[in-house]
C-alpha cells in the first residue's frame, strides 16, 4: 500500500514582530485582555516585499533542505491560502516559479484556517492515486493585509507566516514503519458564512475586503466541531486519545485549544502551542507549529500526530498521521 510520508518540514516568518503593547497604540485594547482571552503575546507582520508567495517559497525551500531534496525532486505543489498574491494565477504556481521549476503542476486550496488540513488530505490522495511522488504542501498567509486595523475585535488575533511539509510516496509495510497519513476527515457547512468572512471579492465588490467575525459565535461552535472530527479520525483508524503522541491544532485561540484537548482527554503536555508567539496565521498555523515542534525534537519519527482545524465557511477537519 502506498502511503504519503513526511520527509521534511520548514517555516518562514516575516522579519517584523508586533507585540500586544504596540496594538494598544492602534486600538482600545490591552496586553492583559489579549493574553487572557486568546493566549497571544505577539505576532509577525509582513513588511514591504514580503508576500504570501515569498513567505511560502521560503518555507518550501526550508522544507526541501530539511528533506535533503531540491525543487527538481518535486512534482506537485499545493498551497493553502486565503490571502493569495493575486486573484490568479495561483500562489502555488507563483511559488513553483520562485523555486525555479517548470515541471509538474501546482494549485491552491482555499478552506481558510482549515486550508492546511484540506491540502494534506488532497496531497495524500494524489500520492496514493499515483499521480504524484513528492509533494510540497504549503500553508502561507498574510492576514495582516485583510484586517481592519480599526476593529479591535479582529485585528489583535491574526499574524502572517508560512510553513511547509514535503510528503513522499512510500510503499510497503515495514519499509515505512507504517508511517504516513492514516486518515483525513473533512467537513464544511456554508450556513455559517456570516460568522466569519471577508466582505469583499472580485465577483461581488471588486475589492479585496476585510475580515469580519462574530468571535463569540465562532467560539461557540469551535470545540464541538473540532472534537467531532477528531473522534471520526479515531473511529476510522481504531485509535484513541491514549495513542496520540502529539495534538497539533490550528492555532486560533488558547481557550479553544485547551477546551478541545480537555474534552478529548489529551493531556496538555501532548499539545503543541505556538499561538502565543505566532497569533492566528490561518492556513499557515499548523505547518508552522509542526516546524517548531519537529525542529526542537519534540515530534519524532514514528510519533502519532493529530492535526485539526476549524475556520471560515465553516470548514473543519482532522488528519491523523504517523510522523
Ligand atoms: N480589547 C479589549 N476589549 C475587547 C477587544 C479587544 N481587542 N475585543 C473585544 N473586546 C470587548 C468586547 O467589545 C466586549 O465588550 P462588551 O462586553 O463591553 O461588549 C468584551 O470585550 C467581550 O467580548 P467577547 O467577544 O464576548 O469576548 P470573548 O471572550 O468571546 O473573546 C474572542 C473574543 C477572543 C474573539 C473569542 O470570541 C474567540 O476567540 N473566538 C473565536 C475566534 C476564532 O478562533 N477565530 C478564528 C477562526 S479561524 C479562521 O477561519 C480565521
Amino acid at each position: 500500500m502506498i502511503r504519503a510520508v513526511v520527509r521534511g518540514f520548514g517555516a518562514s516568518l516575516p522579519k517584523r514582530v508586533m507585540t500586544n503593547r504596540e496594538l494598544e497604540d492602534l486600538v482600545e485594547t490591552s496586553d492583559e485582555w489579549i493574553v487572557q482571552r486568546t493566549g497571544i503575546h505577539q505576532r509577525y507582520i509582513a513588511g514591504e516585499g514580503e508576500t504570501t508567495a515569498s513567505l511560502g517559497a521560503a518555507a518550501a525551500k526550508a522544507a526541501l533542505d530539511n528533506a535533503g531534496l531540491t525543487a527538481s525532486d518535486i512534482d506537485l505543489i499545493i498551497c493553502a491560502t486565503s490571502t493569495p498574491d493575486n486573484t490568479f494565477p495561483a500562489t502555488a504556481v507563483n511559488i513553483q516559479n520562485r523555486l525555479g521549476i517548470h515541471h509538474g503542476f501546482a494549485f491552491d486550496v482555499q478552506a481558510v484556517c482549515s486550508g492546511f488540513v484540506y491540502a494534506m488530505a488532497t496531497a495524500d490522495l494524489y500520492i496514493r492515486g499515483g499521480m504524484a511522488k513528492r509533494v510540497l504542501v504549503i500553508g502561507a498567509e498574510t492576514f495582516s493585509r485583510i484586517l481592519d486595523w480599526t476593529d479591535r475585535t479582529t485585528c489583535v488575533l491574526f499574524g502572517d507566516g508560512a510553513g511547509a511539509l514535503v510528503l513522499e510516496a512510500a510503499e510497503g509495510e515495514g519499509t515505512t514503519d507504517d508511517r504516513g497519513v492514516l486518515t483525513s476527515q473533512l467537513r464544511s457547512d456554508g450556513t455559517h458564512k456570516e460568522k466569519l468572512y471577508v466582505d469583499g471579492g472580485p465577483s461581488t465588490t471588486g475589492t479585496v475586503g476585510h475580515l469580519r467575525m462574530e468571535g463569540r459565535e465562532v467560539f461557540k461552535h469551535a470545540v464541538g466541531m473540532i472534537t467531532d472530527v477528531i473522534e471520526a479520525a479515531f473511529d476510522a483508524t481504531g485509535t484513541s486519545a491514549d495513542d496520540i503522541d502529539w495534538l497539533v491544532p490550528h492555532q486560533a485561540n488558547r481557550r479553544i485549544i485547551d477546551g478541545s484537548a480537555k474534552k478529548l482527554g489529551i493531556p496538555s503536555e501532548k499539545v503543541v502551542i505556538t499561538v502565543d508567539v505566532h497569533g492566528n496565521t490561518s492556513a499557515a498555523s499548523i505547518p508552522l507549529a509542526l516546524a517548531v515542534a519537529a525542529g526542537d525534537g519534540r515530534i519524532k519519527k514514528g510519533d502519532l500526530v493529530m492535526l485539526e482545524a476549524m475556520g471560515g465557511g465553516f470548514t473543519w477537519g482532522a488528519v491523523l498521521l504517523r510522523w
